[in-house]
C-alpha cells in the first residue's frame, strides 16, 4: 500500500506541474470595462522583480517547515523515555522504518502533499475564474480607438482586445486566489500547528508563541506585499490565506490524526482532557481516507486521536 501513496503523490506533483508550467488548462478569458480604474494600476514588472520574489517565497516555504520538523523530531526522539519507543515498525510487508525516520517521513510527506495540493487549488481557481490583476489594463494595452471605447460603461468582450505581450497578458489574467499567499499561509499554519502540538517541553512557554506569530506574520506579509505592488487585489490575497490555512488545518487534524498504531501509545505524562486541543474543544471534522495513512500500517480512529497520534 505504501507504493500506492507514492502513485497518488506523483499524480499530485504532475498535476501541479501541468498547471504551473504548461498551457494544458487555458485561462478563462474575461472581458473588461473600458478605462476600468480597478485594473489600471501601473505594471510592476515581472514577478521576479518583486520585493518578495517567488524564489524567496518558495525557498522559505520549503526550508522553514523542513528544518523545524527535522529539529523537532530529533529533539522529541532524544528526550523521549526509552519505554515509549517502538523499536521498529513493519510497514506494508516490505520495509522497516526506524521510528524517528517514520515520523519524519510522515510529517514531511503530508507537508509535501499539502504544498502541491495548495498549488493545484490556487492554480485551478486562477484558471477557472480568469480574474484580472490590478495592473491588467497596463499589461493588456487595449487600443481604445479600435475598440470604440467612449465611456467607462462599455464592456469589452473582444478576445483579441489586448495588444501587449501575450505572456504578460496571460499572467495578468491569473489573480484569484493569490498562490503566493496561499502557499506561505499553508506553510506557516502547518509549521505552527506542528510546533504547538508536538513541543510540550517546559520552558517553551514564550518560544512557541514567538515562533508561531513570527511565521504567521511573515506569511501575511507576503500577501500584503502582493497588494502593495499591484499584483493582486485584497480579495485574492484573503482567498489565498483561506485556501492555504484550510488545507493545513484539514491535513493536520484529519490526516496526521489518522496515523495511529493498533496499540494506542501511552498517554503523554502531562494530563490533558482528551477532547481538547489547544484549549479548544476539538471540532468533529468529517475526515476522509488519508492518501498517506497506510504508511504506518493499521490505525485506530477516535476523538482523542490527534493528541495521541502526535505523540506516537
Ligand atoms: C488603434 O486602432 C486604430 C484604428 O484601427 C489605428 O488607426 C491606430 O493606429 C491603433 N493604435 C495603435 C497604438 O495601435
Amino acid at each position: 500500500m505504501f507504493y500506492f501513496q507514492l502513485v497518488i503523490m506523483a499524480g499530485t506533483v504532475l498535476l501541479a506541474y501541468y498547471f504551473e508550467y504548461t498551457d494544458t488548462f487555458p485561462v478563462h478569458i474575461q472581458g473588461f470595462f473600458c478605462f476600468d480604474k480597478a485594473f489600471s494600476k501601473p505594471y510592476p514588472g515581472p514577478d521576479e522583480s518583486s520585493n518578495v520574489p517567488p524564489v524567496l517565497v518558495y525557498s522559505l516555504v520549503a526550508a522553514i517547515p523542513t528544518i523545524t520538523i527535522l529539529a523537532g523530531e530529533v529533539m522529541v526522539f532524544f528526550m523521549r523515555s526509552e519505554g515509549m519507543l517502538e523499536k521498529t515498525i513493519v510497514t506494508a510487508d516490505c520495509c522497516y522504518f526506524n521510528p524517528l525516520l517514520r515520523r519524519i517521513v510522515r510529517f514531511l510527506g503530508v507537508y509535501t502533499f499539502g504544498v502541491f495540493t495548495t498549488t493545484i487549488f490556487a492554480s485551478a481557481g486562477q484558471v477557472v475564474t480568469g480574474n484580472q490583476t490590478p495592473h491588467f489594463l497596463s499589461a493588456c494595452r487595449p487600443n481604445y480607438t479600435a475598440l470604440g471605447c467612449h465611456s467607462n460603461l462599455q464592456y469589452i468582450t473582444e478576445r483579441k482586445a489586448c495588444t501587449g505581450n501575450p505572456l504578460i497578458v496571460a499572467s495578468a489574467r491569473k489573480s484569484f486566489p493569490s498562490k503566493d499567499a496561499a502557499l506561505s499561509v499553508f506553510s506557516a499554519v502547518y509549521t505552527v500547528m506542528y510546533v504547538t502540538l508536538v513541543f510540550r517541553t517546559k520552558g517553551t512557554r514564550l518560544t512557541k508563541p514567538t515562533l508561531s506569530l513570527t511565521l504567521l506574520c511573515l506569511a501575511m506579509l507576503v500577501g500584503v506585499v502582493r497588494v502593495a505592488e499591484y499584483r493582486n487585489h485584497w480579495a485574492d490575497v484573503l482567498a489565498g490565506y483561506f485556501t492555504g490555512g484550510a488545507i493545513a488545518v484539514f491535513l493536520v487534524t484529519c490526516v496526521i490524526n489518522s496515523f495511529q498504531q493498533t496499540k494506542p501509545p501511552p498517554m503523554p505524562v502531562r494530563p490533558q482532557r482528551p477532547e481538547s486541543v489547544l484549549g479548544m474543544p476539538m471540532v468533529a471534522l468529517p475526515c476522509v481516507e488519508s492518501p498517506l495513512e497506510k504508511l504506518s500500517g493499521t490505525q485506530v480512529r477516535g476523538g482523542s486521536g490527534l493528541v495521541a497520534g502526535l505523540h506516537t
